[in-house]
């Protein structure tokens, strides 16, 4: 019989990280993912020592085509039933549009789009089968946002997944599968180091900048609820409410306040 496990893409850092962690000590046997492998390792160590959890890693490159796949494949080889799927790696692109080649932006979209539905589309009829599932999507307020003038296609690509995470919703809740957009803000993790942004982090007021662990312990209990949009944090909540109705020119002048390199590089 096939154990249930919780796969988490992007586990090596960061909120992935931080949702290992929790998920473990709620009791969930885990498979990590992420491209670090000895990193993998370690982490995979460390977490089946100290909660009484099985924790097993494959290490893969998302933005490659047949990385799904490969994810998909070992899980099957082990016997593996994947009930859980935290759809989380991600980065930006920090080159201005014009500059960034088109085969970096593609790359960029698989990581956090293509590769979401690949997965998706390759666990669920598991799921169904199974008699239900969850799925999160490590989404963004950037989902919701003015476009930036860096990272330009960072902000509609998170919108999609969105969108992808209300279709999913809307086909399989029927089959007790339940998929949750968590959209965290400015987030204190390796993400705007890894995206060559950590100058525009270090600009940004610490009120607005939320730790991984709060962010991945909000999505999971958001996840758990069945929450179709989740945006962790009352400031992120109050800022989207404002994102959403005041008129752009007016959050355009406030964002140029808070977060200055989003509009003027
Ligand atoms: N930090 C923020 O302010 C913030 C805000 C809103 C949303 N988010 C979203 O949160 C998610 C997690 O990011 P984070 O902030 O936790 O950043 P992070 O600490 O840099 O973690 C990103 C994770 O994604 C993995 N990853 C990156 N590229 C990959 C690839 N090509 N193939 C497979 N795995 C890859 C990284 O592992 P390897 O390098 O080992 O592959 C790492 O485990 C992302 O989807 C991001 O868009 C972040």
């Amino acid at each position: 019989m096939k154990e249930s496990y919780a796969l988490i893409t992007g586990s090596s850092s960061g909120i992935g990280l931080e949702i290992a962690y929790y998920l473990a000590e709620k009791g969930f046997n885990l498979i990590l993912t992420a491209r670090r492998e000895s990193l993998l390792e370690d982490i995979s160590k460390y977490i089946s020592s100290k909660y009484n959890v099985k924790v097993d890693f494959i290490s893969c490159d998302l933005s490659l085509k047949e990385a799904p796949k490969e994810i998909f494949e070992y899980c099957n080889s082990k016997n593996y039933f994947v009930e859980i799927l935290i759809n989380n790696a991600g980065y930006g692109i920090s080159a201005p549009f014009h500059k960034s080649s088109m085969e970096d932006e593609e790359k960029c979209i698989r990581v956090l789009s293509i590769s979401v539905i690949a997965l998706t589309k390759l666990f669920i009829p598991i799921m169904m089968e199974k008699g239900g599932g969850k799925i999160m999507i490590v989404s963004s307020v950037a989902a919701f946002a003015p476009p930036s003038s860096i990272q330009s296609l960072y902000g509609p690509t998170k919108t999609f997944v969105n969108r992808f995470s209300d279709a999913i919703n809307l086909g399989y809740n029927k089959n007790k599968i339940y998929s949750t957009a968590i959209c965290p803000g400015y987030t204190i993790t390796n993400f705007h180091t890894a995206s060559g942004v950590q100058d525009e982090m270090d600009q940004v007021p610490n009120f607005l900048k939320k730790s991984a662990k709060r962010i991945a312990i909000d999505g999971v209990n958001a996840m758990f609820k069945g929450k179709r949009i989740y945006i962790p944090t009352k400031t992120w909540k109050i800022i989207t409410f404002l994102i959403n109705s005041v008129p752009y020119f007016v959050f355009k002048i406030l964002s140029s306040f808070i977060a200055p390199s989003r509009f003027n590089k």
